[in-house]
């Protein structure tokens, strides 16, 4: 029986800021392997989508309620990952303006972050995973073959978003104010904050494109995954 050369199966962690590039690069690398991406943000912005909707105030005591009862999945189709809140798809919710700007506040909550980190522990235990967050490669799976953190200018990733977006009425300086923020708010945070890993690669994606810096993690998942199989 022949075996498949992305066997051993390993676990690929990516983090990096806001528009860094993490999500289309991961999906990228996971569909090249034959893995399975998790976007570990859209975990957060599932549980501020709840707090908003119940009018919670973002504390632990307010919200750990909301992180117990609330089933929240994340599940596989065709057109990518589709993030489900009890029985609802929310998948495009979770983008709105409204949840962007509280994410951040609701994911430095301790109670938030540990209930999110158990869950993504479990989901990626098996490896064959591509995982993108914030801490994925410091706290999540510090033990993850591959670390990348990606990062790339204010300004490129600003226009990045925009681009995202199509909304013309958002300006590229409200845009930079708006990423800027949420840097400070992700990497100023006591838990878990926002940084890169001693042992992660860093790749600067300002001038790169989404082929080059696919393939650069590839060949390094390439790598990791021979060394793995010895
Ligand atoms: O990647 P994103 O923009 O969808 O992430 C939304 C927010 O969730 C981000 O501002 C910080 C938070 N987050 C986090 O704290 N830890 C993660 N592993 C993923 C996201």
């Amino acid at each position: 029986m022949s075996v498949p050369l992305t066997s051993p199966n390993i676990i690929i962690a990516l983090d990096g800021p806001a528009g860094s590039g993490k999500s289309t690069t991961a999906r990228r690398v996971a569909e090249a392997l034959g893995y399975v991406y998790i976007d570990t943000g859209a975990m957060y912005r599932a549980i501020t989508l709840a707090a908003l909707r119940e009018e919670r105030s973002i504390t632990n005591s307010d919200l750990l309620p909301i992180v117990k009862e609330y089933q929240l999945q994340l599940t596989i189709s065709p057109d990518g990952q589709r993030t489900i809140l009890g029985r609802e798809d929310v998948t495009e919710e979770i983008r709105s303006p409204e949840v962007t700007k509280l994410v951040s506040a609701v994911s430095a909550l301790p109670s938030v972050r540990e209930a999110m980190s158990k869950r993504q522990r479990e989901m990626g235990k098996n490896g064959g995973v591509v995982m993108d967050g914030r801490d994925i490669g410091t706290v999540v799976f510090p033990e993850a073959e591959l670390k990348i953190f990606l990062i790339a200018s204010l300004e490129e990733r600003a226009k990045r978003r925009l681009a995202e977006l199509k909304d013309s009425s958002v300006s590229l300086e409200e845009m930079c104010k708006q990423i800027s923020e949420r840097d400070k708010q992700d990497t100023e945070r006591l838990v878990s904050p926002l940084r890169k890993a001693d042992d992660a690669v860093e790749i600067d994606t300002s001038a790169l494109s989404i082929d080059a810096q696919t393939e650069r993690i590839l060949a390094l998942a390439r790598e990791r995954i021979a060394a793995k199989r010895g």
